[in-house]
């Protein structure tokens, strides 16, 4: 069979070398670019956080008005988007529906790209960030029988977002700065996280030279399960299955038995063994919003707390290092936003949009091999067909 490694769930094989992310997961740092994370989302937005990305260095402010007027540039779709859009089922999940309507950007503005020019791979970085969101919104009001809403380029990017997905189309629609700010660190947050499941699918597809919008929608394929991206909405549906304070100690009991396949959702993460700092912003950005709406004694957000409070002292948690992580508090916040819940993971999409294409962008700026792993073969040896 030859002479392999074997490394299942690629704990210990880097898959490729990248100047964007950098995570010591046991002393819970994050860095972009060496920016914290932490100091990006106090002191940066999101846009100029996916330029810092896609760059390497942080704009400046002439470089940021003119990449954020681009991007809001490129926020329209093609009228045709709409139409394949109207021939999905209202009550589908809106994950299958982003996956058809990413690939399907390719058919509308990828037609003469060249993968291997830098210029155009930046165009395409552009229009797919820039995009994202109406499509999301559109996803949204498809969902619920709406008309969708132009994109209002004048708003920032978040405020836009919170615009076109819960206006109707009022020119003078009023979005809280406090909302805005939390969705704007929601993307942040979420905008790249090195070689996850996703972004290395990313980086797998693309290295087959495939479409870029092609490669950003085999991301949000992996990205849609529970042990990744849809963790956001697995954590809400658990609260909400809970129910009350007084069940969670049969909850716990259910996430530590080893027979029992359940476990706390929003709790635990393959690199972080330490607070993942993203949850330590978030869990911030979640007290700002729902002090906001008034909701901090909402009955879901006490059953967080006290599950909150349980990983970080009952010794099964803290042996095995499962803190809270992101979508644990990134859930809540959505949710109180008014967001519905089988929307999270198409937000944990759109912030990672980004990082998907940053991946891509850096792996085509570099002479390429195509992703091709071996296995170890453990089926039947050779055999003649039965005659
Ligand atoms: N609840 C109960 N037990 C858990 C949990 C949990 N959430 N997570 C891990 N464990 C236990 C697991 O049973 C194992 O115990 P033991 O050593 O006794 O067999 C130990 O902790 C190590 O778990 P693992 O499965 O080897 O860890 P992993 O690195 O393969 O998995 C994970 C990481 C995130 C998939 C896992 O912690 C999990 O399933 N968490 C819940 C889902 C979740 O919140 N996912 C979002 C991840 S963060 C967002 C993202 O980056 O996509």
């Amino acid at each position: 069979q030859g002479c392999f490694t074997y490394d299942p769930g690629f704990v210990s094989t880097a898959s490729c070398e990248s100047k964007i992310t950098f995570i010591d997961g046991g002393k819970g740092v994050l860095l972009h670019r060496g920016y914290p994370i932490d100091e990006l989302a106090e002191h940066s937005d999101h846009l100029e956080t996916c330029f810092l990305l896609l760059n390497g260095e942080l704009p400046t402010s002439e470089q940021k008005t003119e990449f954020v007027n681009e991007i809001m540039s490129h926020t329209q779709v093609d009228d045709l988007l709409a139409y394949t859009l109207k021939g999905f089922k209202q009550d589908a999940h809106p994950m299958a529906i982003l996956c058809g309507l990413l690939s399907s950007l390719a058919a509308f503005y990828h037609t003469d790209i060249d993968n291997n020019s830098q210029e155009d791979r930046t165009l395409v970085a552009k229009q797919v960030i820039a995009k994202i969101p109406t499509i999301t919104a559109m996803i949204y009001k498809h969902g619920i029988g709406e008309d969708f809403i132009q994109a209002d380029s004048t708003r920032s990017y978040a405020e836009n977002f919170l615009y076109m997905m819960f206006s109707k189309g009022e020119k003078d629609y009023k979005v809280s700065p406090v909302l805005t700010r939390a969705m704007d660190k929601i993307f942040l947050l979420h905008a790249d996280h090195e070689q996850n499941a996703s972004t290395s699918t990313v980086r797998l597809s693309g290295s087959t030279g495939t479409n870029p919008f092609a490669a950003v929608c085999a991301g949000a394929t992996a990205l849609w399960g529970p042990s990744h991206g849809g963790a956001n909405e697995a954590v809400l549906t658990m609260l909400e299955e809970i129910g009350d304070v007084s069940r969670i100690d049969e909850f716990v009991a259910k996430a530590k038995d080893k027979a029992d396949p359940f476990r706390l959702m929003g709790f635990g993460h393959r690199v972080y063994k330490n607070f993942d700092p993203r949850a330590k912003v978030m869990k911030e950005a979640c007290d700002e919003v729902l002090a906001e709406l008034g909701l901090s004694d909402h009955p879901l957000l006490k059953i967080a707390k006290r599950l909150e409070q349980i990983a970080l002292e009952d010794p099964y948690f803290v042996q095995r290092k499962l803190y809270p992580n992101v979508d644990f508090y990134s859930g809540i916040i959505l949710k109180s936003v008014g967001i519905p819940t089988s929307l999270f993971t198409v937000i944990f999409a759109l912030g990672r949009t980004p990082g998907w294409i940053a991946h891509w962008d850096e792996m085509l700026s570099s002479p390429l091999k195509i992703g091709r792993p071996r296995q170890l073969y453990t089926g039947s040896v050779k055999r003649s067909y039965p005659k």
